[in-house]
């Protein structure tokens, strides 16, 4: 037993180096050619991070040959799984019709017309290629068309890259002029759009912290917010790139609160590259390429076929309102175990989140926000979320390094319990550290 977590972690991460052996020659590979041998910042972790040879419905293989049950859902967009089998029906088909076709293809109307008929709020809608992408259109045309300039976002807000809102700020995110106000504090954020109303463009705002600990916003924040953008002129933008799996009509219809755009991106393509950004009517109107003042939109890829295959076989065969009904009782089930394991052992640690998403930390906090983990025992907390990582790997469950879950459709509660049952193993064999 390790009395110290910097030895523990130690310990932990040369079991993990001796264990992995090829992905670890892999990592010394890719680092002679992309910085850090990484291409995707969230996918690094320290010592290297397992390299996958192969998925299958919810397991993953790592190149030297272990098994893994995928908690992490690659971040939500394998909501489908990896081999699910209409997925790849729909992709053999669209490749029997060729691949990169230059115009207008058979899929793209019909996959709006699914995610139109989902949501209402989206009136017409663009194809991009990330929920990145997506997110920057949407900002840019609500500067556009109010004529004004800045932006309000939420501290622990991410939005892709280049816009993304963590404590410390970051040095990439595009030049536009930032506010940022307290999520899930309903007055302070009506207060900054009310006092900032003369310049604000736009709110975006991600009905569940995502990247920020899986926080699901209260209905009243994202009532608040409402009332003040139609109060002043403002474009209200919900990033439903993840939360959009959450019901068939995404979290603004298991809340009722209706914004003006709406970004989606992950598994809206099938598990391919995808984004989409749609809205109100008047707004979206203006990428009407015969109006005179059309705003341009390019994107070679925008409707490539195996994308827009993918997305619309999902929509029609697979993502009905009783599997996201079901998923999300699972992620309710493992949510629910580990809370209770953590009082049960009397351990800080929390699961958040909403239906099939899950995020665990390490406090004994209620975390309605990122201010309420202490950001002095934020290294601590780093440490602990390193060593459950290390920890939950050989014990055969794969997720994210900071705690993060995405549940697939295919997870069956055996594995929910079998990963609530790793994680008390955690708590039980790391029981002295949790102090
Ligand atoms: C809420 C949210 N918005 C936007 C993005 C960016 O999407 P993409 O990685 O497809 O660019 C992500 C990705 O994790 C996300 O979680």
């Amino acid at each position: 037993m390790n009395t110290s977590l910097d030895s523990a972690l130690a310990e932990a991460e040369a079991r993990y180096t001796a264990d992995n052996p090829k992905s670890g020659a892999r990592h010394a590979f890719a680092r002679t050619t992309m910085p850090g041998g990484n291409t995707r910042t969230v996918l690094h972790y320290t010592p290297f991070p397992l390299a996958w040879a192969k998925g299958d419905g919810v397991t993953l293989i790592d190149l030297d040959g272990h098994a893994y049950t995928d908690f992490l859902g690659e971040y939500s967009a394998g909501l489908y799984g990896h081999s699910n089998s209409v997925i790849r029906q729909a992709i053999r088909d669209a490749l029997e019709g060729g691949i990169v076709l230059g115009g207008p293809n058979q899929y793209e109307a019909d996959l709006a017309q699914a995610i139109r008929d989902r949501f209402p709020s989206i009136q017409l809608l663009r194809f991009c290629n990330s929920g990145t992408e997506a997110n920057i259109f949407a900002i840019q045309t609500a500067r556009a068309v109010t004529g004004k300039s800045a932006v309000l976002t939420f501290q622990g807000g991410y939005h892709g890259g280049v816009l993304y809102f963590r404590a410390g700020g970051m040095p990439l995110n595009l030049p536009i002029p930032w506010l940022t106000a307290t999520y899930n504090d309903a007055e302070g954020a009506a207060a900054m759009i009310r006092a900032h109303a003369a310049d604000l463009a736009a709110v975006i705002v991600e009905p569940m912290l995502g990247g920020g600990g899986c926080l699901p916003a209260d209905r009243d924040f994202l009532f608040a917010l409402r009332q003040a953008c139609s109060e002043h002129n403002v474009v209200l933008i919900f990033d439903e790139v993840m939360t959009s799996r959450l019901s068939t009509g995404g979290y603004q219809a298991m809340v009722g609160v209706t914004p003006d755009m709406t970004t989606l991106g992950k598994y809206l393509g099938g598990g391919l590259s995808f984004g989409a950004f749609g809205g109100r009517m008047d707004l979206m109107t203006r990428f009407d390429p015969d109006r005179a003042d059309s705003f341009p939109h390019a994107g070679t890829f925008n409707n490539n076929v195996l994308s827009m295959a993918a997305g619309l076989a999902g929509l029609r065969k697979l993502l009905t309102a009783q599997a996201i009904g079901l998923l999300n009782r699972k992620g309710d089930r493992l949510r629910n175990a580990v809370n209770e394991i953590a009082k049960r052992h009397d351990v800080g640690l929390k699961a958040t989140g909403v239906g099939s998403f899950v995020g665990l930390h390490f406090t004994r906090n209620d975390v309605h926000q990122p201010g309420d983990l202490d950001p002095a025992e934020a290294e601590r907390r780093t440490k602990l979320q390193n060593l459950m990582h290390l920890d939950l790997i050989a014990a055969g469950k794969y997720m994210a390094r900071r705690g993060f879950i995405a549940l697939m459709l295919p997870t069956t509660e055996e594995e929910v319990d079998a990963f609530a049952g790793a994680v008390e193993e955690f708590v039980v064999s790391r029981r002295s550290l949790l102090e």
